[in-house]
C-alpha cells in the first residue's frame, strides 16, 4: 500500500474546504472502507475540532508542530476509528513559518519538509488528505509539495472562479518553481449559501478552464446538517444525517474513479 495524497485547495476563505477534507476523509474510511489519515495543516484547527467532536476525542496529546520539530509524525498520529487516523493540529503550529526558517536555508527544503516527513507513513494507508488554510503560505506550499493530487473547490453560486483560479496559477507556479509533481484530480463545485441553486455560467467556465472531465458531476449542496454538525458532531440519527452523509459518499466515488481515469491514462501512455 502506497497512499495517494491529496490536498483540498482554494484560495479564498470560506468555501467549504475543511468541511470537504473532513467528510471525504470520513466516508472514504467509513463507507469505502480505506485506510485513512487526514493531516491538518491549519492552524485555527477546524478539522481538529470537527473530527474530535465527533469522535468524542477530548484530549490532544501530540500535534503536528511537534512532529514538525522532532522530524517525526509518527508519534502525532491519532486513532479516530477503524479506518481513520488524525495529524491533529493546535495553535502553536502558527510558529511553522519561523521553525522553517530557522531550521533550513534553502527555500526548496522549507516547502519540501512535509513531504518528507509523510514518506514513511504513506505505507500505512490508501489515502492522505490534506487542509489547508485558505493563504499563499508554508503551510500550502508544504501540502502541495507533499500531495500527488489537488481537489479544487469551486463556489459554484459565485459569478467568479477566483480562488479556484487562483490556485491554479500559483499550482503552475510552485511545479515550475520546485518541481511540484501535483495533478488535479477534479474541480468540485460547492454551494455555500442557503437556498442557492449552482450558477451554470459558472460551471460552465470552469468546465472550459479546467476541461469538461475534470469537473465534478455532483456537487456539495448547501445543507444546514453539515453546519449544524461543527456544534453536535458529526451524527448518524435521522434522514437529514443521511443525506448528508450521502453527498459525500457520491463525491468520494467520484473522486476515485477520476483518480483511476488519470492512472489508466498515465499507464496507457507509458
Ligand atoms: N455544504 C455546506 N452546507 C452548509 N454549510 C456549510 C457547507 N460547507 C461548509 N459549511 C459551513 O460553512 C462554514 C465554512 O466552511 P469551512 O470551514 O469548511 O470552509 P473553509 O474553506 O475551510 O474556511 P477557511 O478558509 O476559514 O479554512 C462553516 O461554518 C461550515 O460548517
Ligand atoms: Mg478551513
Amino acid at each position: 500500500m502506497t497512499a495517494k495524497t491529496i490536498v483540498v485547495g482554494n484560495f479564498k476563505g470560506g468555501v467549504g474546504k475543511t468541511k470537504v477534507a473532513v467528510m471525504a476523509s470520513w466516508e472514504l474510511s467509513r463507507e469505502l472502507n480505506k485506510k485513512v489519515l487526514l493531516i491538518d495543516m491549519d492552524p485555527q484547527a477546524n478539522a481538529t475540532t470537527l473530527i474530535a467532536r465527533s469522535a468524542g476525542i477530548t484530549e490532544i496529546k501530540s500535534s503536528i508542530f511537534e512532529g514538525f520539530e522532532k522530524g517525526d509524525l509518527a508519534s502525532t498520529v491519532m486513532h479516530v476509528n477503524d479506518n481513520l487516523d488524525l495529524i491533529p493540529a493546535t495553535v502553536s503550529f502558527k510558529n511553522l513559518p519561523k521553525f522553517l526558517y530557522s531550521k533550513f536555508q534553502e527555500d526548496l527544503d522549507q516547502v519540501s519538509y512535509l513531504n518528507r516527513l509523510l514518506e514513511p507513513l504513506k505505507e500505512n494507508y490508501d489515502y492522505i488528505l490534506i487542509d489547508v488554510p485558505p493563504t499563499i503560505s508554508d503551510y500550502s506550499d508544504n501540502a502541495m509539495m507533499a500531495a500527488d493530487y489537488v481537489l479544487i473547490i469551486l463556489q459554484a453560486q459565485e459569478l467568479s472562479l477566483e480562488g479556484a483560479e487562483t490556485y491554479i496559477s500559483y499550482l503552475q507556479f510552485m511545479i515550475d518553481e520546485y518541481e511540484a509533481y501535483i495533478q488535479v484530480a477534479g474541480v468540485l463545485p460547492v454551494l455555500l449559501r442557503p437556498g442557492g441553486r449552482v450558477d451554470h455560467a459558472t460551471v460552465e467556465r470552469a468546465k472550459e478552464m479546467f476541461g469538461d472531465d475534470n469537473v465534478f458531476e455532483n456537487y456539495v449542496k448547501h445543507l444546514e446538517r453539515l453546519k449544524a454538525w461543527d456544534i453536535t458532531g458529526i451524527t448518524y440519527k435521522d434522514h437529514h444525517d443521511n443525506r448528508a452523509h450521502q453527498v459525500f459518499v457520491d463525491v468520494v466515488q467520484e473522486m476515485l474513479d477520476k483518480i483511476e481515469k488519470i492512472e489508466g491514462g498515465e499507464e496507457a501512455g507509458e
